[in-house]
């Protein structure tokens, strides 16, 4: 059975809208006019046990909308949603007690006080038994490298040793099912890795199943086997990684290595492929997919090719040029 089920989910915000200046306020004292946003506009979608799904789409797609209606913090308004049998907005603790939501931009412990304050009101929360808390807390603290920051203020901690404690804040109580909207958001590389890593670690020890969102590929092309892709409040693709790639990627690189100088001249002359990258010896072309091979050949005809390879484009170059030039979230 799945543990995550959503059929035909609809989201719809009424934004008030007012006229500027005052005869707006005026007027919209006695008529106010609301503007429906579809937020979310007819998604469905199953999520098996241990799966961890990449939720990603552009600024305003919809991501975080789905994830608050998947945590009970949002009435939908319309369509059918199950999180392990329970329907989230019922918010029995029965089914607060087995996910959590984590959200980057968003601060859940207290700040005025040392992160291990706020785990300790989480075990009382979640009625957690100190036996476990004591023993899910030295494992979680051990697999974050967070034995010696424990008792500072949240305030005093840096942005990656904040979001370490938020995870172990959302899991002390070992939930089933995490979602996690952009839990990376802001980190430097090395703390983006180690976070991802963790999740990994994470999902495979437990058997947890996981929606993800990020901006950044990297955690998505790490992390995630299934994608689905969200853009204005509806699924625009919902598969493996790899397919999206063989299905919307035009292009083929071709990285060349010369063996002999080279300039971009000779290359034009003898295709109309794009230069992405030219650093002789080494070269990249983006050319369209049915012209690779023929492109391939054709320059190992022409010139003194010490190597080269092609490639499929990374998969930021095709989400980018799915969506334009909106930036992905
Ligand atoms: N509380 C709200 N009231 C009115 N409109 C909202 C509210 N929250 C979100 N929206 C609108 O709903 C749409 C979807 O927003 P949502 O936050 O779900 O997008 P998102 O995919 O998470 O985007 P991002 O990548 O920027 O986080 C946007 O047009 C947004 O402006
Ligand atoms: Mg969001």
């Amino acid at each position: 059975m799945s543990v995550i089920s959503v059929k035909n989910l609809k989201k719809y915000y009424q934004v008030y809208q007012k006229e500027p200046g005052l005869t707006g306020s005026i007027k919209s004292l006695f008529s106010r006019r609301y503007q429906s946003v579809r937020a979310v506009d007819g998604i469905s979608f199953d999520i098996e046990p241990g799966e961890l799904v990449g939720f990603i789409g552009p600024n305003g797609a919809g991501k975080t909308t789905t994830l608050k209606v998947l945590s009970g913090l949002l009435y939908p308004t319309s369509g059918q949603v199950q999180v392990l049998g329970f329907t989230p907005f019922d918010r029995k603790s029965q089914f607060q007690k087995q996910f959590s939501l984590v959200m980057g931009q968003k601060n859940q412990l207290w700040w005025d006080l040392p992160a291990l304050d706020s785990f300790i009101l989480n075990r009382e929360i979640y009625e957690i038994p100190p036996a476990n808390f004591d023993k899910t807390l030295k494992a979680l603290v051990k697999m974050l490298d967070l034995k010696d920051i424990l008792k500072v203020q949240v305030r005093k901690l840096s942005l990656g040793q904040r979001m370490k404690c938020e995870l172990v804040a959302a899991l002390l109580h070992s939930p089933q099912v995490l979602f996690l909207d952009e839990p990376t958001i802001g980190l430097d590389v090395v703390m983006q890795k180690k976070i991802r890593d963790f999740i990994k670690n994470y999902q495979q020890k437990f058997n947890a199943t996981i929606i993800l969102t990020s901006h950044y590929m990297g955690d998505v092309r790490e992390l995630c086997d299934r994608i689905i892709v969200i853009d204005h409040g509806k699924i625009f693709f919902d598969g493996k990684l790899n397919t999206i790639i063989k299905k919307y990627a035009t292009h083929k690189q071709l990285e060349i290595i010369f063996a002999n100088p080279i300039t971009k001249d000779q290359i034009r002359k003898l295709t109309r492929a794009k230069i992405k990258y030219f650093d002789p010896p080494r070269v990249v072309l983006s050319v369209k997919k049915s012209l690779a091979n023929s492109l391939a050949v054709k320059l190992l005809k022409n010139f003194a090719v010490a190597d080269l390879n092609i490639t499929e484009p990374a998969i930021e170059d095709i989400i980018r040029q799915l969506f334009g030039d909106r930036e992905l979230a």
